[in-house]
């Protein structure tokens, strides 16, 4: 049985699920990395694909973006189709000099100013954590692929373009620890937690708030390939 946005039947989504931004980053894992893929979701254009990777069956779709669009999907894949795991494969701004581009960041907490998880469920936690688990299989994969990886605290923000506090970000790093920003990963923290599943949040640093440098939408592309090797041997765990 589908839901309001998610057509795919039951059985068609497989255990572990990888949850880029973008639909069409769901297309291109799916294509270039998994065996035998098939497309379980259109509605809206939120793709979502089930193949294989070393033989293990893995599903990967698109969150969209910000907090009340994968809090939507997350919550329909862990509630409606048994999804065990999600882990949120994205990119970052950079609040400290100490990362750079291309750098791989592991959620080790997110923090926000967000009121998603006080609205859904009366949480007033402004931490929400990932599944120490799945940390640790992630960090297990990066070490045995030679990938360096920064475990760090978050921030998990609803605003991308600010008009007051435009440099709010000093405070966020000061503060609260946060070493870069992305805009998802509290809300699916947060419903892994009320539904009793997993969750965590591999991210690459596309841009910097410090230093203002961004990489260009091809290097992007390029870079994600060692974001998603990690991520995908470590769906394997
Ligand atoms: N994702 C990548 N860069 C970002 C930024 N600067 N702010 C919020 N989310 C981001």
């Amino acid at each position: 049985m589908s839901t309001p946005h998610n057509q795919a039947a039951n059985g068609e989504i497989a255990k572990v699920v990888l949850m880029p931004g973008d639909p069409l980053r769901a297309k291109y894992i799916a294509e270039t990395f998994l065996e035998d893929p098939t497309m379980f979701n259109t509605v809206r254009n939120m793709y979502g694909y089930t193949g294989t990777y070393k033989g293990t069956r893995i599903s990967v779709m698109g969150s969209g973006m910000g907090m009340p669009s994968i809090g939507i999907y997350s919550y329909e894949l862990f509630s409606h189709y048994d999804v065990e795991c999600i882990i949120r494969i994205g990119s970052a701004g950079a609040y400290t000099e100490e990362l750079h581009l291309f750098d791989l960041v592991l959620a080790s907490e997110a923090w926000s100013e967000s009121t998603f998880a006080l609205a859904q469920s009366g949480d007033d936690e402004t931490l929400q954590k990932p599944s120490a688990r799945v940390n640790a299989a992630i960090k297990e994969a990066a070490a045995s692929l030679q990938k360096p990886l920064t475990e760090a605290c978050i921030h998990s923000s609803d605003v991308f373009y600010y008009e007051a506090n435009v440099d709010g970000h000093r405070e966020f790093y000061a503060k609260h620890g946060c070493v870069c920003v992305e805009m998802e990963s509290f809300a699916l923290f947060h419903n892994a937690k009320v539904l009793g599943k997993h969750a965590a949040c591999l991210l690459t640093i596309s841009d910097s708030l410090v230093t203002h440098e961004e990489t260009t939408a091809k290097q992007r592309e390029n870079s994600f390939t060692n974001m998603m090797e990690v991520a995908l041997e470590a769906a394997l765990k």
